[in-house]
C-alpha cells in the first residue's frame, strides 16, 4: 500500500503549522490519506470502562477538534479517538500565529485557545457517524463564561449520548483561568456537577479529568483524592506543559503556549508514574506526552497507563507512526513475558 504521507508529509510540512494541519484534515476527510494497516496483535487488546480497545494507541485531542475524521483516524490503526476541545459555543480561539513547530527539539509550542465548531455541529457530525470504533470526547469551557462547570454539563448532554467516554478538560494553558479548575475545591464541584448530569443520561458514558503536568504536589495528592473519592473513571496524564526544559534550541521556544512532543515525555510520565501511586492502580490512567516510539509507550504503560494517545510525534512521522509502535509494543511485551498489556500496566512499581 502506498504511504502517502511519506511522499506528501514533507511537502505538507513546507506549509506553515495550521495551514498543514488543516491540509491534513482535508485529505484525511476526502479519503487520500489511504491506509490498510495490519491487524492488530491480540496482546495489545485491552478491556477497560466496559469497552474493547484493539490496541492503547490512541489519537489525543487537539489534531480533530471538530469529529471531522474520526473514523480516518481509526482506519489509520488508532486503538481509539477523542474529538475535541469542544465548547458550548463556537469560538474562533486566539490571533494567529498560534501553532509553532520546535522542529530540532521535535516539539511544538501551541496557544489555539480552544478554537472549535461548538457542541451543536460536532454532536451533528458525531450524530451522523456509524458507531464503530471508539471514539472519545473531550469537553471544555468558553472563554467568556463564568460559571464553568455549566459549560460542561453542557457538553455531557450533547455529547455523552454520542461518545464512548467523555473528559473533563480542565489543563489547557490557553484558556484564562482554566488550569484553577484543578485546585480541591473548584474541581470537587465541578466533577460533583459533572457526573450529576452525566448521571441523568439514559446511558451514561465513564468520564476521565485530564490534568496538567505543572500542578503542584498539594494539587496531585487532591486530584487523585476527588478521583478516588468516586467522581471520576479514570485520568488523562498529561496535557501540555507551561514549563520551558532547559536544553531547547528552536529558535520558537520562548512562544508563549503549551509545549508537547519529546521535551514533554520525561515530565509526563513522572507525573503519570506519581498518580498511579498516588491513586494505587486503582484508576484506568491514560499517558500522553511525547510518545514518539514503542519504547516511549512502553515506558508510559509500565508507568501506569492502561490507555495512551499522542499528537506531536505524528506531525513529524506522519500517521503511519502509529503502526511501529503498535507492533513494537507488541514485541516489547512479549519480550518480558507478558501475557497481555493488562499485566504490563504498572510493572514498574512492582519490580
Ligand atoms: C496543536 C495542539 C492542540 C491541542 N489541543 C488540545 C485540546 O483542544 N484539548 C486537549 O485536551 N488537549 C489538546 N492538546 C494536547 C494534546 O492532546 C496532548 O495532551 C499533548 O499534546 C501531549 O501529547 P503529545 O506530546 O503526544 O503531543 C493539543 C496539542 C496540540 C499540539
Amino acid at each position: 500500500m502506498l504511504d502517502l504521507y511519506r511522499y506528501s508529509g514533507p511537502l505538507v510540512r513546507l506549509l506553515p503549522p495550521e495551514a498543514a494541519h488543516d491540509l491534513a484534515i482535508f485529505l484525511l476527510k476526502h479519503g487520500l490519506v489511504p491506509a490498510q494497516p495490519p491487524a492488530d496483535d491480540s496482546v495489545l487488546a485491552i478491556r477497560l470502562f466496559g469497552r474493547d480497545f484493539p490496541n492503547p494507541v490512541g489519537l489525543a485531542p487537539g489534531f480533530d477538534k471538530n469529529a471531522q475524521v474520526p473514523d480516518a483516524m481509526l482506519a489509520q490503526g488508532f486503538g481509539f479517538v477523542e474529538v475535541g476541545s469542544v465548547t458550548p459555543r463556537p469560538q474562533p480561539g486566539n490571533p494567529q500565529p498560534r501553532l509553532f513547530r520546535l522542529v530540532e527539539d521535535r516539539a511544538v509550542i501551541n496557544r489555539m485557545g480552544f478554537n472549535n465548531d461548538g457542541l451543536e455541529v460536532v454532536a451533528a457530525r458525531l450524530a451522523a457517524r456509524r458507531r464503530i470504533g471508539i471514539v472519545g470526547g473531550n469537553l471544555g469551557k468558553n472563554k467568556d463564561t463564568l460559571d464553568a462547570a455549566a459549560d460542561y454539563e453542557k457538553g455531557v448532554r450533547a455529547l455523552g449520548p454520542l461518545t464512548d467516554y467523555l473528559v473533563i478538560n480542565v489543563s489547557s494553558p490557553n484558556t484564562p483561568g482554566l488550569r484553577a479548575l484543578q485546585g480541591r475545591a473548584p474541581l470537587a464541584e465541578l466533577v460533583a456537577r459533572t457526573r450529576q448530569a452525566l448521571l441523568e443520561l439514559p446511558a451514561p458514558p465513564p468520564l476521565l479529568l485530564k490534568i496538567a503536568p505543572d500542578l503542584t504536589e498539594e494539587d496531585r495528592r487532591d486530584i487523585a483524592e476527588v478521583a478516588l473519592a468516586g467522581g471520576l473513571d479514570g485520568l488523562v496524564v498529561t496535557n501540555t506543559t507551561i514549563d520551558r526544559p532547559g536544553g531547547l534550541v528552536s529558535r520558537h521556544r520562548a512562544e508563549a503556549g503549551g509545549l508537547s512532543g519529546a521535551p514533554l515525555f520525561e515530565p509526563s510520565t513522572r507525573m503519570l508514574a506519581e498518580m498511579y501511586r498516588l491513586t494505587g492502580g486503582k484508576l484506568p490512567l491514560v499517558g500522553v506526552g511525547g510518545i514518539a516510539s514503542a519504547a516511549d509507550a512502553y515506558a508510559k504503560i509500565r508507568a501506569g497507563a492502561s490507555l495512551l494517545q499522542l499528537y506531536t510525534a505524528m506531525i513529524y512521522q506522519g500517521p503511519a507512526l502509529v503502526t511501529g509502535i503498535k507492533q513494537g509494543l507488541a514485541a516489547l511485551l512479549r519480550q518480558d513475558r507478558f501475557a497481555s498489556l493488562a499485566d504490563a500496566v504498572g510493572a514498574d512499581h512492582r519490580s
